[in-house]
C-alpha cells in the first residue's frame, strides 16, 4: 500500500536549516528559520530558563501523566500573560486553556475544534501568512481562503482591501489574525486598525482566531497583546494559539497553549470537554517540561523580572538590527529604498527581492532566506551586517 505515496518536497523553511548546515563557506549567513540569535549567532538558553530548570531538577518528584489540558499552573499563568490579570474573559470564566505541543499543536487543536463545531468552516488567512498555517488548517479539513494584507510595492498593510474583503465574509467564518510581529511580513495592525477590525468582526458575526507566537518581541509584552485582549473582550466566541518558542526560547521543548473563549461559563464547560476530547484523540496530553519551566518563571517574581529583562534586550537588539540593516544598505549606494525595515516589527521582513535574487544570494554569497525573500532579522549581527548589505546591493545591481 505504501507504493501509492509520492515523495513530497521538503518544508521550505526547515529545509533551509539543512542547506545552511551543509554550506562550508565561512561567510555563510542564516536568515532563514525564525530563531533568535545573539551577537555570536548563538541561540542561547535564557537565564531564567536555566534557573527554572535547575529548580525543577532539584524539586520535581514525579513524571506521571498530566492530562490532556496540561498543567493547571501553566495554563493559569500563560492566560494571564496573554490577556492580563484582570481580563473580563478570565473573570467571567468564559475561557478554556490547554497547554499544547508548541504553537503548531495549539493551531491544530483549534482547527480540529472548529472542524468539530462545523466541518465546512471557512478560515480566512492573511495574504501572505506563515506557510505552515495552510497545512495546519487544511489538515483539519477546513476551507482556507485569503484576505489581502501586505502590499509588496508600498510595504504597507492593504487595510482598506482587507476590511472590504472581510465585509464579504459570512457569519460563522473564522478570521485568522497574527497577534503581533506578522510572520512573514513584519507589518502589524495599529491599535486604531485593531479597533476597526474588532468592530467589523463582531458586527458581522465572524470568529476571531489569533495566532500570537511573538509576544514581547515587537513593542512589549502588553503592547503586543493589544489586539488579542481587545478581541477577547468584544467577541462572544474566539480562538487563540500562543507559543513559548520565541519569547521563552523554548523552541525544541514544544510549549504553547490553545485558548477558546465561549459566550458564557456554561458554554465554556461544553467547549472544554470537547477540546480535551480532541486532544486525547490526537496526542493524549502535551509534553510537560517546557510548560513546567514557564510556570516556574511566571510564578516567581524574580524569575519573571529576569525573563522580562532578557526579552527586552532581545526585542531592542532586533529593532537596532533593523535600523542598522537599512543604514548599511543605504551606505552601499544602493538606490532601492529599505527604510521600511525599521518600521516593521518582530523577527521578519520581506526584502522585496525576487526568487532569482534570493537564489543568487544563496548560491553566490551563502546568504540563506526563504524564497519569498523573508529574512529573520535576528540572524544578523555586527559580524555579517556589512556583508549582507553589500551582497544584497551587488545582486540588486544585476
Ligand atoms: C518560522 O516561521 O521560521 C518559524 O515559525 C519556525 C517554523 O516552524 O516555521
Amino acid at each position: 500500500m505504501f507504493e501509492h505515496l509520492h515523495a513530497l518536497p521538503a518544508d521550505p523553511i526547515l529545509n533551509l536549516m539543512v542547506q545552511y548546515r551543509q554550506d562550508n563557506n565561512p561567510l555563510k549567513v542564516d536568515l532563514g528559520v525564525g530563531v533568535y540569535k545573539d551577537e555570536q549567532g548563538h541561540t542561547a538558553i535564557m537565564q531564567a530558563v536555566t534557573a527554572a530548570e535547575t529548580h525543577l531538577l532539584a524539586t520535581e518528584t514525579t513524571k506521571t501523566y498530566i492530562g490532556p489540558a496540561g498543567a493547571e499552573g501553566f495554563n493559569y499563568h500563560i492566560s494571564r500573560l496573554l490577556l492580563g490579570n484582570e481580563h473580563s474573559a478570565l473573570k467571567d470564566k468564559r475561557i478554556t486553556v490547554a497547554q499544547t505541543p508548541g504553537g503548531c499543536g495549539a493551531l491544530r487543536m483549534a482547527a480540529e475544534f472548529l472542524a468539530k463545531c462545523a466541518p465546512d468552516t471557512t478560515v480566512w488567512v492573511s495574504d501572505p501568512t506563515w506557510a505552515n498555517h495552510i497545512p495546519l488548517l487544511k489538515g483539519a479539513r477546513l476551507n482556507v481562503t485569503e484576505y489581502p494584507y501586505y502590499d509588496g510595492a508600498t510595504k504597507a498593510i492593504r487595510f482598506d482591501a482587507m476590511c472590504s474583503t472581510l465585509e464579504s465574509a459570512n457569519a460563522g467564518d473564522v478570521v485568522l489574525l497574527h497577534g503581533c510581529c506578522h510572520n512573514p511580513c513584519g507589518a502589524d495592525l495599529s491599535t486604531d486598525q485593531w479597533d476597526i477590525i474588532a468592530e467589523l468582526l463582531v458586527r458581522k458575526g465572524l470568529i476571531p482566531f489569533v495566532d500570537i507566537a511573538y509576544q514581547g518581541l515587537g513593542d512589549g509584552l502588553d503592547e503586543d497583546a493589544y489586539g488579542v485582549r481587545l478581541l477577547a473582550d468584544k467577541a462572544p466566541e474566539m480562538l487563540i494559539a500562543s507559543s513559548c518558542s520565541k519569547n521563552f526560547g523554548l523552541y525544541r521543548e514544544r510549549t504553547g497553549s490553545v485558548m477558546i473563549i465561549a459566550p458564557n461559563q456554561q458554554q465554556a464547560a461544553v467547549t472544554a470537554s470537547n477540546l480535551f476530547s480532541i486532544i486525547r484523540s490526537h496526542y493524549s496530553m502535551p509534553p510537560a517540561h517546557g510548560a513546567a519551566i514557564v510556570e516556574t518563571i511566571l510564578s516567581n517574581t524574580e524569575l519573571t523580572k529576569s525573563w522580562g529583562d532578557e526579552l527586552a534586550v532581545m526585542r531592542n537588539r532586533i529593532l537596532q538590527l533593523r535600523h542598522q540593516l537599512a543604514n548599511d544598505i543605504a551606505a552601499t549606494g544602493c538606490t532601492q529604498d529599505f527604510s521600511f525595515i525599521p518600521q516593521q516589527k518582530g523577527m521578519f521582513s520581506f526584502l522585496g527581492i525576487n526568487k532569482d535574487q534570493v537564489g543568487r544570494l544563496r548560491d553566490e554569497y551563502s546568504i540563506y532566506m526563504v524564497d519569498s525573500s523573508r529574512i529573520n532579522i535576528a540572524g544578523l549581527s555586527s559580524h555579517n551586517l556589512n556583508y549582507v548589505a553589500q551582497s544584497l546591493s551587488n545582486v540588486l545591481k544585476g
